[in-house]
């Protein structure tokens, strides 16, 4: 089967960066309110340096725009220097004219987790869904923290993350034992609701893992490959990140 994920790739991180937050600024600008849906990691980070800058030099506005973060880490407050909303708060919201009550992360520190994700889901549905969403790529696959085995129409929900996730997270913690070993994730049918996806994927390392998602089987072993069943969605990814695609 042909893949529909459209795939553009550019010279360098910065490159794929500035069309990532480009395809949020448009958005933006043709629809104020849009509903954004946004990851963390190291691949975003250029993408919101660029969105905080578009917003600086030339007025992007976000200050109707509400936004859902694709994941977090359950035990976490989001005062940790290591929890998603903290990674929110230091590289895009603090920085734009979002309002904190249009910004939707789950709550690690939730007493009831199951509860937590079914009001993040409604949430969502009571805004009308996700005009677009922002996506990284596990190494292995996983998108959010839909690992490698997801059901395609989970929705969100409590997960343990892989070793190799686990491992690949490590690197930011002082302490690898520190770093949670459950999370809350949009499941894989949230992010395929959503109107429009952009994954984004930089570097030699996530090589092996594009080639499945674009070139494989839509099989749940590579969840990413589960985008191929979208109708819109793009992969923005720099030359070593698309080294492995015929
Ligand atoms: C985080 C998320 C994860 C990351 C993935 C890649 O919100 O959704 O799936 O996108 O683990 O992480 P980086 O970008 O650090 O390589």
């Amino acid at each position: 089967m042909s893949s529909r994920i459209d795939v553009c790739v550019l010279d360098d991180a910065s490159a794929v960066a500035v069309a990532a937050a480009g395809l949020f600024a448009e958005l933006l600008r043709r629809r104020p309110d849009a509903v954004l849906g946004l990851a963390t990691g190291s691949t975003p980070e250029p993408v919101y340096a660029e969105m905080v800058r578009l917003h600086r030099d030339e007025g992007l506005g976000f200050a109707r725009a509400r936004a859902f973060n694709l994941d977090e880490y359950l035990g976490l407050d989001g005062d940790h220097d290591q929890s998603y909303r903290f990674f929110m708060q230091k590289h895009l919201f603090d920085h734009v004219d979002i309002f904190p009550w249009n910004t939707f992360v789950f709550d690690g520190k939730t007493a009831d987790p199951e509860q937590e994700c079914l009001a993040f889901e409604a949430k969502i549905r009571a805004v009308g869904g996700v005009d677009l969403w922002l996506l990284g790529l596990g190494t292995n696959g996983h998108i959010a923290f839909n690992e490698p085995g997801s059901d395609p129409t989970s929705r969100s929900r409590v997960v343990t993350p892989d070793a190799e996730t686990a491992e690949a997270n490590s690197r930011h913690f002082a302490d690898p034992a520190e770093v949670p070993t459950e999370a809350l994730t949009a499941g894989v049918s949230t992010i395929l609701d959503g109107r429009q996806i952009v994954l984004v994927a930089l570097g030699a390392h996530k090589a092996d893992a594009v080639a499945r998602a674009i070139e494989g089987n839509r099989s749940p072993d590579c969840p990413a490959s589960l985008l191929q069943g979208h109708a819109d969605c793009t992969f923005l990814l720099d030359r070593a990140a698309a080294s492995q695609l015929s």
